[in-house]
């Protein structure tokens, strides 16, 4: 029972249920939560080696100046036209409370990332998924409709991995009079993305991770781009140092080393390609993936039969119990070796 004292939203609420995290160490093939196969940059590493402990007793730059200039010359902005936070889970948490008082709608086609309704319901906020159209073709007319405050669009999807082209966001954005938040954080497994949206529209919001293409989703780095003067507003809500001193340094070196991150896009692409064509042979439906992941439905819809058999094997892919997304599994890609074992044990599932 939760205590009386606490919000009533909250004691109805269920909270984000995050993907497996097997203990350190654990001896498993770890494809459930899309991080990148790779370790980060030995950049990253020496960055962190380098922190002086001196950086550890004061209190950690509150705007991580060092990051956004390093972003914004690798991305093409000014360092004001950025804003970074503890993963992208926690900039979306401050977007959402920015643009969406309680009693506001927020709207997002589905199915989506799940954090979006669950960072909705701690503020009070009401949704409204919108289903995606044949072909996961954006649903604008529903979303337009949707007397939403603010748009959360997932640009690559996930669960799906599918992309909406940034011409058709850019027409949903001049369309719309509140936010556009585009969370890409698959974007650099994909041919296209929406920064460019950023400059043409006050309204639209781009979020991005270190997460997955940078190999750090254990150190908790995200950042979103917009124009200065949203920025300014989001900067009023997020917590006032929400990146730590070495967490700032290790993201500066991972997103300077363009070189190394851009070598991992490349084999999980290669890696990507390679798995969907041996599943379509073995009789899987697999939609076609801008991600880091697959979303595919095996023989027979057996998804949870599927996640279980590779469990029981050392394999760890996900599993949504939710209606139409059951009968698949979300694989992430992982290196040549892990995907070879992943297939050869797919061959011996009956
Ligand atoms: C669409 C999407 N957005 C955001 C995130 C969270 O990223 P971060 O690790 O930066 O919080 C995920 C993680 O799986 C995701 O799938």
């Amino acid at each position: 029972m939760a205590p009386k004292f606490v919000r009533s939203t909250i004691q109805k609420m269920a909270g984000y249920a995050p993907g497996e995290q097997p203990a350190p160490g654990t001896r498993i093939i770890k494809l459930n939560t899309n991080e990148n196969p790779f370790p980060p940059s030995p950049k990253v590493m020496e960055a962190i080696a380098k922190v002086p402990g001196e950086h550890l007793r004061r209190y950690p730059d509150p705007m991580s100046r060092s990051f956004c200039a390093a972003a914004g010359k690798v991305l093409g902005f000014k360092p004001d036209w950025i804003i970074t936070g503890n993963g992208s889970d926690d900039v979306l948490a401050f977007a959402l409370l920015t643009f969406c008082a309680p009693g506001d709608v927020l709207a997002y086609p589905d199915p989506t990332y799940s954090l979006y309704p669950v960072l909705a319901g701690i503020n009070d906020v009401s949704v409204k998924p919108v289903p995606w159209e044949d072909n996961w073709r954006l649903p604008i007319e529903g979303l337009l409709a949707s007397g939403a405050k603010a748009i959360f669009l997932a640009n690559p999807n996930a669960p799906t991995g599918t992309l909406v082209e940034p011409g058709v966001i850019g027409d949903l954005a001049s369309r719309f009079d509140g936010a556009v938040l585009v969370d890409e954080a698959y974007a650099d497994f994909a041919e296209a993305n929406c920064l460019e949206l950023v400059r043409r529209h006050e309204n639209v919001i781009v979020c991005r991770t270190l997460s997955k293409a940078y190999s750090l989703a254990g150190l908790r780095f995200g950042f979103a781009v917009a124009q200065p003067q949203v920025i300014a507003e989001m900067n009023k809500v997020k917590d006032s140092y929400p990146c730590d001193a070495i967490s700032i340094a290790a993201a500066t070196a991972a997103i300077e080393d363009q070189e190394y991150a851009r070598k991992t896009w490349e084999h999980v692409k290669a890696q990507r390609s390679r798995l969907a064509d041996e599943l379509t042979k073995m009789g899987w439906q697999v939609i076609p993936s801008h991600t880091n992941f697959l979303f595919a439905m095996p023989p027979g819809g057996r998804g949870k039969e599927c996640y279980e058999f590779l469990k029981s094997r050392g394999v760890l892919v996900r599993h949504f119990d939710k209606p139409g997304q059951r009968d698949k599994v979300r694989i992430s890609i992982g290196t040549t070796e892990e995907n070879d074992v992943l297939l050869k044990l797919l061959r011996e599932w009956k």
